[in-house]
């Protein structure tokens, strides 16, 4: 028995809302320890859909501990309009099942204007990163420069005046530059004030409660957000997101020990797709592009943006396996591909006439790579719903036997539609 990481390993979107949902069963407790309200994650229960964004995908599941740990920046307005969300859908939130670390840092509205105000400027210029304008990455800044207010903040009156100065004497310099209004001591107080209730009944200290928890012997599932290729070390820079991404994160993000993270789980969507600016050598502009567009209904659960789409990319996911140390996969929408009369993977690229078999860092370099493909034949036979390997045709097991060879690892769970049961286990990473 061991705790599981769950991270995804493209640019996001892999699934990784649906396999969290269906392993937490195995789960005693779910933690998100990175990323905020910018994920966009969907269950499918019996018909009935649920879109997480800052809640940890286990809170759907009565019984079970969900756990938001400090690595997540935590936007209150957010998080409130969540969890009445997800109430009218009869989902039973309270401490008894939910915890937010008390070291988290809080998103506050100058954090989502200043993303919008950066945003709306480096689009007149063509160098807009497309993020998801929900504050992260300011927050983020903030929390590094030691000026940001933490859920903890809300319970200490005496200490929060001169932090909110603290804060505003920094964004007020930046708004001036700007050219927008300046922000009042007194608006931030109000702002912080009014959602401190709404708040604080779920703050704990998250490492502790994990650490006697982990002691007494729970099973714990870390649910990861965004993809190895958004990270801010590893992925495709600048055009990532603000946090580190990757299954170390997981102990950092939540006050547990890497030695309790267990089995890594990366879960990877069986063709690629990508949200926002950046590169992306697979990218397919065509017929065949839509078609995965369309079939895979890509289209963000956050922002409702397009996703593009492009084909399976070996040559990343081998390095997202490296970079995570992957053990095993979870392959998600095989069924995206039924159809098609031949599928092609990258294994590698080439760059200014030579061949190289992963992406290098720079950015000039990304956007000049070109794919190097290998062809496989298409299958025509359904496999929606597909719950055994005898249900899926030969030529969908040697794409799966195939990208399982190309990336290093093997593939514990195979997703066929967006429904909780239709998944096929082969390895159960608890056990493992
Ligand atoms: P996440 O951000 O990694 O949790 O992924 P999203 O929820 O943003 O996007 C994945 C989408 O694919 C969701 O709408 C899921 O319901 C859906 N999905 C997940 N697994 C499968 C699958 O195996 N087949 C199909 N067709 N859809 C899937
Ligand atoms: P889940 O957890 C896909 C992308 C944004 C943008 C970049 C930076 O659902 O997989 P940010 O708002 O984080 O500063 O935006 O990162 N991005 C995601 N793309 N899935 C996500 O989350 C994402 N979260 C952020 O589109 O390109
Ligand atoms: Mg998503």
């Amino acid at each position: 028995m061991t705790n599981v990481v769950v991270v995804g390993s493209q640019w996001g979107d892999e699934g990784k809302g649906k396999i969290v949902d269906w392993l937490s069963e195995r789960a005693d407790i779910v933690v998100r320890y990175q990323g905020g309200h910018n994920a966009g994650h969907t269950l499918v229960i019996d018909g009935t859909s649920y879109k997480l964004s800052l809640l940890p995908s286990g809170v759907v599941r009565p019984g079970k501990m969900a756990v938001i740990g400090n690595g997540v920046v935590v936007d209150p307005h957010a998080l409130i309009a969540e969890i009445e969300k997800l109430e009218k859908q009869g989902v039973k939130i309270s401490p008894e099942n939910l915890r937010i670390a008390d070291n988290a840092t809080l998103i506050l509205s100058l954090h989502r204007e200043l993303d919008a105000f950066r945003e709306d400027a480096a689009s007149n210029s063509g160098t807009k990163i497309g993020t998801t304008r929900r504050g992260i990455g300011p927050a983020y800044e903030d929390k590094v420069g030691r000026r940001a207010i933490r859920v903890m903040d809300l319970a200490d009156l005496d200490t929060l005046p001169g932090k909110v100065d603290r804060i505003l004497t920094h964004h007020n310099a930046l708004r001036r530059g700007l050219g927008v209004a300046e922000v009042s001591h007194d608006t931030i107080m109000t702002e912080l004030t009014s959602i401190a209730d709404r708040v604080l009944p779920y703050r704990d200290t998250v490492w502790l409660f994990l650490d006697k928890e982990r002691r007494k012997g729970a099973r714990i599932l870390f649910e990861g957000a965004q993809g190895s290729l958004l990270d801010i070390d590893h992925g495709t820079y600048p055009f990532v997101t603000s946090s580190n991404t990757v299954a170390g994160q997981a102990a950092a993000g939540s006050g547990m020990g890497p030695g309790s993270l267990g089995y890594i789980l990366g879960i990877t969507k069986a063709y690629t797709t990508r949200v926002g600016e950046g590169p992306f050598p697979t990218e397919l502009h065509d017929d065949i592009g839509q078609f995965l567009g369309e079939k895979g209904h890509e289209f963000g659960t956050v922002t409702g943006r397009k996703r593009r789409c492009g084909w399976f990319d070996a040559a990343l996911v081998r390095q997202s396996v490296a970079t995570n140390g992957i053990t095993g996969i979870a392959l998600t929408k095989l069924d995206v591909l039924d159809g098609l009369d031949e599928l092609k993977i990258c294994v590698g690229y080439k760059l200014d006439g030579e061949q190289i078999d992963h992406l290098p860092a720079s950015q000039g370099a990304q956007a000049r790579v070109e794919p190097i493909y290998l062809t496989l034949e298409g299958w025509k036979e359904s496999t929606v719903g597909a719950r055994s390997w005898a249900d899926l045709p030969a030529q969908a097991i040697k794409y799966v036997r195939q990208v399982e060879e190309l990336i290093g690892a093997p593939v514990a769970l195979l997703s066929t539609s967006p429904e909780r049961d239709d998944t096929i286990l082969v390895t159960d990473p608890f056990e493992d």
